[in-house]
């Protein structure tokens, strides 16, 4: 296998990740912001890695559906997670890849010799999420703080009708296309003949596996306690979303709710909408070494490719996947575990299907395809239909579970992937060794 990266330059380690709980929205973090989420694992992951936060020179956070008051997020996790204020800090986004932007920022200013420790992650909250006035109403609240005198104050809200008073929430939904992500992923089931039945054996397996792995307690040290301010009386300990109890039957009785006639994509097989945070701990090899770090794994390559968001939204993972093998100078055969973001069901059967097809080489001018990807291990701790998907937190919530796994199974590689809205996909090859 493997010659070595021909453009490597310092090694990055990732030596140790945690996130918070991650709950459906509206739920036992209802009350807090993604700051505070994003505050509270940041100080967590410099307490348990026992890192001196002197040592830390940047932090890369992102998050994708960014709140008004705190937009500059990275920074303001900084200056709310008592780390010195000299730390600097820039907030990132890449709709859902955003946390793997994050670590490669993170990774790529460490291989280049100019950071030593950084931390990177992600965080949302989807239960507070900024809500947007209809443009005639901002344009009247504008215009009535110009006006000087009373009536002029109050003349431009006279030409509103009722429906601008309704508030604009933010469109999990393509701007090119119109289409929502659970329209796209209707579409690709369509086009790829993916079946309700496929579907929702994939969402079962992500619920068995995730619940699987809290009974094991493999996440014991993957995810941190949140006891929940203002009053501290509720500790989120665990995922909310995870189901022990679902089945095929449950899942196939479920209503599809984006074609409501003729669809596939249910509650059941999407990925629902979650609020958490997640974060890593990068460093040079050398300075992990000087400082007695056990790594849990190395960054080996990455790549982002895209995809027409007309054609098949969420295929970008079989873009990306190629070009992260080449880099790392490995085919499909080397990786030992792979973990796709699961947004939908209907996406992870379309990209297997694409790994796995000649016609698909074709079209990205390859002479073979990647292959198949190997089920039992793939999602091996399910994946973000069941433990959900805090679009900005998944990417590092990914990585760290991954390197944990191959651990565990004394493995040595991974790939893995993430599609992201506007057609994006990112892959990732880790490495243990
Ligand atoms: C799909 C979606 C609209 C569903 O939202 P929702 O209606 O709030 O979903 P709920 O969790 O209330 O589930 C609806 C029902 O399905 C049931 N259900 C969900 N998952 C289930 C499972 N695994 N097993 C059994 N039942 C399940 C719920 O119990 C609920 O039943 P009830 O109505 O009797 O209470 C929402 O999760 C969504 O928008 N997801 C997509 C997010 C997205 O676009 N992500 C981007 C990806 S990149």
């Amino acid at each position: 296998m493997a010659k070595a990266p021909s453009n490597a330059h310092r090694r990055v380690a990732i030596v140790s990740g945690l996130r918070t709980p991650f709950v459906k929205a509206a739920t036992v973090f209802a009350d807090l912001t993604a700051l505070d989420l994003g505050r509270i694992v940041v100080s967590e992951l410099v307490q348990r890695s026992e890192i001196d936060p002197n040592e830390i020179d940047s932090v890369v956070f992102g998050q994708v559906i960014p709140g008004l008051t705190a937009a500059s997020i990275a920074r303001e996790v900084v200056l709310t997670s008592g780390l010195p204020r000299k730390i600097e800090a820039y907030t990132v986004a890449r709709a859902c890849a955003t946390s793997v932007q994050a670590m490669v920022n993170a990774a790529n200013a460490i291989a280049l010799g100019q950071s030593d420790v950084a931390i990177a992650g992600g965080t949302e909250s989807m239960s507070d999420p900024p809500i947007f006035t209809s443009r005639p109403l901002a344009h009247a609240l504008a215009e009535s703080s110009r006006a000087r005198t009373l009536a002029a104050r109050v003349k431009p809200f006279q030409k509103l009708s009722p429906k601008d008073l309704i508030p604009v929430p933010p469109a999990i939904a393509e701007y090119t296309t119109g289409l929502s992500m659970g329209d796209s992923a209707e579409k690709m089931a369509k086009e790829n003949g993916i079946t309700r039945k496929e579907q929702d054996e994939i969402a079962l397996a992500s619920h068995q596996n995730a619940a699987m792995a809290w009974k094991a307690g493999f996440f014991d040290a993957e995810v941190m306690h949140v006891p929940v301010p203002p009053k501290y009386a509720t500790v989120a300990d665990k995922d909310n979303i995870v189901r022990a109890d679902t089945s095929l039957e449950a899942l196939m009785a479920l209503k599809p709710v984006f074609d409501r006639k003729y669809g596939t994509v249910t509650a059941g097989n999407a990925s629902p909408l979650t609020d958490g945070a997640a974060a890593l701990l990068l460093m040079s090899e050398e300075k992990a070494k000087a400082l007695g770090y056990q790594p849990l794994g190395f960054l080996r390559s990455h790549a982002f490719a895209a995809t027409d968001p007309a054609d098949q939204l969420l295929q970008g993972p079989a873009y990306a996947a190629p070009l992260a093998l080449d880099r790392a100078g490995m085919s499909l055969k080397d990786i030992d575990l792979v973990d796709m973001h699961e947004a939908f069901a209907a996406q992870i059967a379309s990209n297997i299907q694409a790994f796995a097809s000649r016609a698909f080489a074709e079209k990205l001018g390859r002479s073979a395809p990647l292959g198949e990807i190997d089920r039992t291990r793939l999602n091996v701790n399910g994946g973000s239909i069941a433990i959900g998907h805090p679009f900005a937190a998944t990417g590092a919530r990914i990585v760290h579970q991954t390197l944990r796994e191959l651990k565990r199974r004394s493995l040595g590689t991974a790939l893995i992937t993430v599609c992201a809205q506007g057609g994006l996909g990112a892959a990732v090859v880790l490495e243990r060794v």
